[in-house]
């Protein structure tokens, strides 16, 4: 198996069908031209500030369910579905630092002081098309959270963000926001999506990514320091059409359904 940065490769399945890829009869890797890196990543420090989940029970799920959706035959419902099913899990791990206060409760028996959540209730956006599709698993867990929206697409030729909308609960100032997008690939989008927010006003914001490359984690990381980045799996490249390999092909075709 190939090494990369040190590590053995992530999967070597895929390995071995990037060396085939391009001969005849052969597809090559995720329906994409093979696998080559846009440009290498060499930063030791690149992970740092990156949480990422390979140990906990449910990073373990989380681990299961992305492989489980990285397959070619997975169809529009199930992987809609378990995308959701994902950004839940992830949820849990994302709101871990959420501040609590002590409040003052009386049960049935008698008076208690417990913690509850305290402070401006959180905010999730989603980067248009395939961001919603974390949405619900997270307000499954925080019903009050509010939502706004940032259109962006990918510029087929440059893969630079091309902004088309965006709407943010009023006033940001207080709330922590969480950013979802299923696909963190040249950081473009995240990039500017941060940005946006941060020019209404958001000053605490988490980006929450199923899979990250590890080109994209870098430009993030370092075009906004302060933004705290989670990830369900750090792949191993983006390829000449700066899609993520072994990724898992197209996030919003996939869950839309458009291809
Ligand atoms: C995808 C994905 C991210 C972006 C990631 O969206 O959902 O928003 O690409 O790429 P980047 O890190 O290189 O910017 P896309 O532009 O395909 O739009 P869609 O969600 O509407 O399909
Ligand atoms: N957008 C996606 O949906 N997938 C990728 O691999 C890269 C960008």
């Amino acid at each position: 198996m190939r090494e990369y940065r040190g590590q053995p490769a992530l999967c070597a399945g895929v390995q071995g069908r990037q060396r085939t890829a391009g001969v005849k009869g052969q597809r090559p890797l995720g329906g994409y031209r093979a696998a080559a890196p846009v440009r290498s990543v060499e930063a030791a420090s690149l992970y740092s500030g990156v949480q990422r989940w390979k140990t906990s029970a449910q990073g373990k799920l989380i681990t299961h369910k992305i492989n489980y959706v990285r397959q070619e035959n997975v169809g529009t419902k199930e992987f809609r579905e378990v995308i959701g099913e994902i950004a839940q899990l992830m949820c849990y791990e994302a709101t871990r630092d959420l501040k609590m206060s002590d409040v003052q409760i009386k049960t049935p028996l008698m008076e208690m002081t417990g913690k509850m959540l305290s402070g401006k209730k959180l905010a999730i956006v989603p980067i248009l098309r395939a961001g919603i599709g974390m949405v619900d698993g997270m307000l499954s867990l925080i019903p009050a959270a509010k939502v706004g929206h940032i259109g962006l697409y990918r510029d087929p030729e440059t893969y630079e963000p091309v902004e088309y909308y965006c709407k943010l609960p009023d006033p940001i100032e207080q709330r922590l926001i969480v950013l979802t997008d299923p696909m963190l690939a040249t950081g473009g989008s995240a990039v500017d999506a941060v940005r946006m927010i941060k020019q209404h006003g958001g000053k605490n914001i988490k980006f929450m990514s199923i899979i990250a490359a590890p080109e994209g984690v870098e430009r993030l990381a370092k075009a906004h320091p302060d933004v705290q980045i989670y990830c369900g799996n750090i792949d191993r490249q983006l390829n000449e059409d700066a899609y993520i390999c072994p990724g898992l092909g197209d996030a919003g075709d996939r869950i839309f359904g458009t291809k």
